[in-house]
This record gives C-alpha cells, structure tokens and sequence, in this order.
C-alpha cells in the first residue's frame, strides 16, 4: 500500500452518498471482498471504499464447485467476522441464491436479516428486470440494494459456463435496459460482470449511480475484485480479467514445508520460542519430586513382575 493510497482515503464511514460523490468527482471506487476478520481489518486499514461480503465464499473459502450451494446461515456467520473488522469502509452482503428469488417477502426478510444480523450496511443481488419487485420493496424498507448484471454467477448452469456476456447488440441492449430498470427500483449501484468494456462505459455514462466493474474495463466509476484471486489464494482457476498481486497460495505452501521440516528435525522450537522456569522454582520442583518419588508404595503388581 502506497502512503497516497492510504491519505487518499475517505476519512469518516464511507456511505452509500459518499460513493455517489466519488462517482461525480471522477474519483474511482475501490472495492474488494473479504469473509473473514483478518482481511476485513487489513482491507479498512489500507483504505478500501467498499468490502463485499461475496458469494464466492462458496468457491474461495469453502470449496464448493459455484456458488449456488451457499447458505443465508454461512453468509451471516462470514459477514459477521467482516464487520467486526471494519470502522470505515462501506460493507455489502451478498444476498445467497434462493434467498431472493422465490417471492418479495422472503427477499425482504433476508435482506433485512444482513443489517441486524450481519452487521451489513446494503445487500446485493443478481439479476434485472425480474428483481426490480424485490429491490424495490427492500429499498423501501430503508436497506441499501447493490444490483448485479452481466456474468452473474448464480445463473452459472443457464449460460452454460463462465462466459462473457451481452456479446451481441440485441443482449447488449438488453442489459442496459435492465441496468436503467434496477436505478428506477432504487438500486445505489450496480456491479457489471464480464460484460464488454464498450458497454459498460455506455452505461456508467448513462446511470447516475456508480458501476462497479469486474472483467467490465476501465470505463466503470470503480472495481472490485475477489480478493483470493488478487492474493494468489485461490488454487483452482484465475480469471483472464484478474490482475494477480501476490501468490499466496505458494508463500502459504512453502511456510508449511518449512515448519514440518523444521518440527522433524527439531530446529523448532528453539530456546527462543520456549518459556524457562525460574531456576529456583526448578530447585524446589525437583526437590518435592523426589519427595514424592520416596513416598510412593512399590505397585504391589510391578513387584511380582
Ligand atoms: O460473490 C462475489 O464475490 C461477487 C463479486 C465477484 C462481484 O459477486
């Protein structure tokens, strides 16, 4: 982290207006995930904007295949660690698949279930037009919602893969529709995924909320990332749209190999790394023991052997 990056930062709790600014002064967002204590405290100290508590939680941390098996019970647990972590940056939960979708009372209760019982400031959730019911009954309760287009990954097995999205005109077309519906619900921003950089501009140009992108281009108001890709901490894939910042996974792997060795050749602990008793309590120890050991009735058992 760089001191600019840091002094840079915005100074208070960052809030859903102070993002809105941000997007009118040209500033770019900057945000990341986080699922747990460590990171969340690491990401806030280097002044982040937003943390995501992301789905890919399923993927990055508990090693399901996608994230379609995440619960509501393992998101809470996971945004629970994050915000005890956080002072200052903005902090979304991720509503899970099937937590939204199935009628706009169960998304409201869930998404409510993020602010009192995960400690979220907004949720996000996927999908357009068909959600402009949920987001607008959950804005009107008073939660900040973060809409979700493009590659979104709970949709996984109806596109078929991880494929890029809105590639033609007509689906391109589409998309934008669907962002200019989810800001008429009230959505504060939106996250673009994997989508063609060309649209993406076109509609961080059209929307007064901010664009977060991902796999989106440099023409979004701001980015996110997942932030196991960033660190190398993810060991199955990377995508093409990642830029990689550390490799983790082998420092992690090496630090292991490291610590078994030197546990099997007794290098670890050294003296160093050990607690001495005081000498004259030794003196007294060993005194009482040998006490002890004079006291002690032959085992009438160990005598006939
Ligand atoms: O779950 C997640 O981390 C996300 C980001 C990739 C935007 O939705």
């Amino acid at each position: 982290m760089s001191a600019t990056s840091a002094s840079s930062a915005p100074k208070g709790k960052v809030s859903i207006q102070t993002l809105r600014a941000k997007k009118m002064r040209k500033e770019p967002i900057a945000f990341l995930t986080a699922y747990d204590y460590p990171t969340a405290v690491a990401l806030d100290r280097s002044g982040i904007d937003g943390i995501l508590v992301g789905d890919s939680l399923g993927m990055v941390v508990l090693g399901y295949q996608n994230t379609i098996s995440v619960t509501m019970q393992e998101m809470l647990h996971h945004c629970r660690a994050v915000a005890r972590g956080v002072s200052r940056a903005h902090l979304v939960g991720d509503m899970p698949f099937m937590s939204y979708q199935v009628s706009v009372a169960e998304a409201l209760r869930h998404a409510g279930s993020f602010l009192q019982k995960g400690g979220m400031d907004a949720v996000k959730l996927e999908g357009g037009r068909d959600r402009a019911l949920a987001v607008k009954a959950i804005v009107s309760a008073g939660i900040p919602v973060m809409g979700h287009l493009g590659l979104t990954p709970q949709s996984v097995h109806q596109f078929g893969g991880w494929k890029i999205q809105a590639t033609t005109s007509e689906a391109a077309k589409t998309l934008i529709e669907d962002a200019l519906i989810l800001e008429d619900a009230g959505c504060y921003a939106l996250v673009l995924e994997a989508i063609p950089a060309e649209v993406a501009q076109l509609i961080s140009n059209r929307l007064a909320i901010p664009i977060i992108g991902i796999g989106a281009g440099s023409g979004c108001d701001g980015q996110v990332l997942v932030t196991h890709d960033l660190l190398g901490l993810f060991d199955r894939f990377t995508p093409s749209f990642v830029k990689k910042y550390a490799d983790l996974f082998s420092q992690m792997e090496s630090a292991f190999q490291e610590y078994i060795a030197d546990v099997r050749d007794r290098s670890f602990p050294a003296p160093e790394h050990a607690n001495a008793m005081d000498p004259q309590a030794l003196r007294e120890l060993m005194h009482n023991i040998s006490l002890i050991e004079s006291e002690i009735e032959p085992d009438e058992n160990i005598r006939l052997h």
